[in-house]
């Protein structure tokens, strides 16, 4: 596990999604959210293109720290590495994923909900996981119950999160961070509103500011 991917996210605690089928436009989100101060995000593996998207932050936005998200198997893995990815993100627990980021040094978040789910993610020695879909899978109440078991294990949950429960996912000591797509909403990059972005940036990086003290 990465101890700088992991101080960094103590410190820039919002990891915004990246989700484009064109690389030019993947580059201007991501330099629109690091304009912003979230410097760490996650290049999404949905749409055909999304590996160039991925090279293309990696290479031309060296302010973001850039990982691949919603990554589903270990060949996926294995390129987002090539691409550059700097982490990978699951959105459940595969072992194969896990062992490509273990390979390739890289660390790796993949998605849990259940006990057992995160038994097994503890027991491949994992200290870091997803929690999704948080909302959906009990939000704040459910992270603290399994972090009160699991006592060493850190969560990013995403799925639900928004700027009215930023702060209390945040305030939670388990949580390392919190993800989400509101800060790229589809409608500013439709209208090429990068400006839109920076300042939804802004704002979840100053609630995250306070809710960390
Ligand atoms: C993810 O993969 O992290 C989620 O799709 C993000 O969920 P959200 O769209 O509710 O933020």
């Amino acid at each position: 596990m990465s101890d700088e991917i992991n101080n960094t996210l103590q410190s820039v605690p919002v990891v915004p999604l990246v989700q484009s089928d064109n690389p030019a436009t993947a580059v201007k989100i991501s330099k629109a959210l690091a304009a912003g101060g979230l410097t760490v995000a996650e290049v999404v593996f949905r749409t055909d293109r999304a590996l160039e998207c991925l090279q293309a932050v990696a290479d031309q936005v060296p302010e973001m720290v850039a990982g691949a998200g919603t990554v589903l198997n270990a060949k996926q893995a294995e390129a987002a590495v090539d691409a550059g990815a700097r982490f990978i993100v699951s959105p459940g627990l595969d072992d194969g994923v896990v062992a490509v980021a273990r390979e390739r040094g890289v660390p790796v978040y993949p998605g849990i909900v259940t006990p057992s789910e995160l038994q097994h993610a503890f027991n491949l020695g994992l200290d870091v996981v997803k929690f999704f879909p948080a909302s959906i899978a009990g939000g704040v109440p459910a992270l603290k119950a399994l972090s009160s078991a699991f006592r060493t294990m850190r969560f990013m949950p995403t799925g639900g999160i928004s700027p009215d429960n930023l702060a209390d996912y945040l305030a939670v000591p388990a949580v390392l961070a919190c993800g989400g797509s509101w800060l790229t909403p589809a409608a500013a990059i439709a209208a090429e509103d990068y400006q839109k972005i920076t300042t939804l940036a802004k704002e979840a990086f100053a609630t995250a500011r306070k809710a960390r003290g």
